[in-house]
């Protein structure tokens, strides 16, 4: 098998508090990471670095793990740019939007929808994504549902059945007959294509029942579940999501303190997704609040074309220390451990022996840059599954 090192890294972020510096980023100054295969098979000290077959100089440059994106939406057609123009003229962010992109999406063709799919994930990448998770959710019937999850499964594992979005126009008189259709001949066509599943849990989409109910039926039929939850209002989205163990609660804007609690004492990690403030022009989540009581973070960037038009990380983080009281060495671990936390993984979101050999090399000599230059291109290569990929 070849092997490859990474040479003459400035900082290298291990996420593995055992190594390095012994904070929770694992930091090691001049650094080496040895990759064989897909794997990491060795990180230390440069100049104690093993001989390998390639050795690449990063000359004083910063590596990190891959970004882990653990919430987008990228099986869709068409854009909103008038809703989001019109936002940014003071119009508010309504759940209903997503019925422009439903229609669009069903008028696609699956060549389209899949053409989209790898557009956003090159975007990614470039970015320094090196997984994602991606959903359904612009189908909402059971043939729509299913030729979403089909598509988004050619592109990744981490695929969550969202037939739970919004209640489908063709069912606006009766809701609950929708929520039989998610929970009945919908999850038997969707179950074989997906790992997850989700709801949309908010004022305009489903109740705190309606929501158990699929995320219940869910379980029964083997998906796990992870939520959109306290987006728009409070609610109980964020305890349900911990009664339930679900892998995460996705949003959070809107937080009791016994949500908090929940959050801190409970498995469910809090998907924080600074994108869709920016985009609704929304109040932050508030990060600081979380870590404090002791909740594991992740940012994501909930890419959509209606409340967070973004694939970027970085941005994410930029975002997630400016606004959100994170400090730059939080925002970078929750964009990469705490994403595999979300998805409930070990083997991404570290650079440590026997993890899966995603690395993105910086322009730049710290993680830090992320967010002290915004906006900036500082992504200059990156590796996943030991592959040189950008
Ligand atoms: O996570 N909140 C629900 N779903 C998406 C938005 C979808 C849309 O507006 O098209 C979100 O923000
Ligand atoms: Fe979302």
């Amino acid at each position: 098998m070849t092997s490859t090192a990474v040479t003459h890294i400035a900082s290298l972020v291990t996420n593995d508090p055992s190594l390095g510096n012994g904070t929770p980023l694992g930091l090691i100054r001049d650094a080496a990471v040895v990759i064989e295969g897909d794997r990491v098979v060795w990180t230390g000290e440069s100049s104690k670095a093993p001989a390998t077959d390639n050795v690449l100089d990063a000359a004083g440059r910063a590596v990190v793990p891959g970004f882990v994106d653990s919430h987008s939406h990228l099986v869709f057609a068409g854009d909103r740019t008038q809703e989001f123009d019109a936002r940014m003229s003071g119009q508010p962010y309504r759940a209903g939007g997503i019925r422009t992109t439903v229609a669009a999406t069903r008028a696609a063709s699956d060549d389209v929808l899949s053409a989209n799919v790898a557009r956003y994930l090159a975007e990614a990448l470039r970015q320094g994504t090196t997984t994602f998770e991606t959903k359904s959710g612009y189908g909402l019937t059971v043939e729509d549902e299913a030729r979403a999850l089909r598509i988004a499964a050619r592109h990744t594992d981490e695929v969550t059945y969202l037939g739970a979005h919004i209640v489908s126009p063709d069912y606006a008189d009766d809701p609950a007959a929708y929520v039989d259709l998610v929970t009945g001949p919908m999850l038997e066509a969707c179950a074989p294509h997906a790992r997850w599943i989700d709801v949309f849990c908010e004022e305009g989409a489903f109740d705190g029942d309606q929501a158990r109910a699929i995320l219940t039926a869910g379980r029964a039929r083997g998906l796990h579940p992870r939520i959109h939850a306290n987006q728009l209002t409070y609610g109980p989205g964020v305890q349900l999501a911990v009664e339930l163990d679900a892998a995460s609660a996705d949003h959070c804007t809107h937080l009791t303190d016994a949500d908090v609690d929940a959050l801190a004492q409970g498995n469910t990690v809090a998907t924080l997704l600074p994108g869709a403030e920016f985009s609704t022009r929304a109040a932050w989540p508030d990060a600081r609040r979380l870590l404090d009581a002791g909740a594991v973070v992740a940012l994501s960037t909930d890419c959509n074309p209606g409340s967070s038009f973004t694939s970027s990380m970085p941005f994410c983080v930029a975002l997630a220390v400016r606004d959100m009281g994170m400090s730059p060495d939080e925002a970078l671990w929750s964009a990469t451990a705490g994403g595999a936390a979300a998805l409930r993984r070990t083997d991404v979101g570290r650079i440590a022996p026997g993890a899966r050999a995603d690395l993105v090399l910086l322009d730049a000599p710290s993680h830090v840059h992320l967010a002290y230059r915004p906006g900036v291109p500082l992504v200059s290569a990156v590796w996943r599954s030991g592959e040189r990929v950008v």
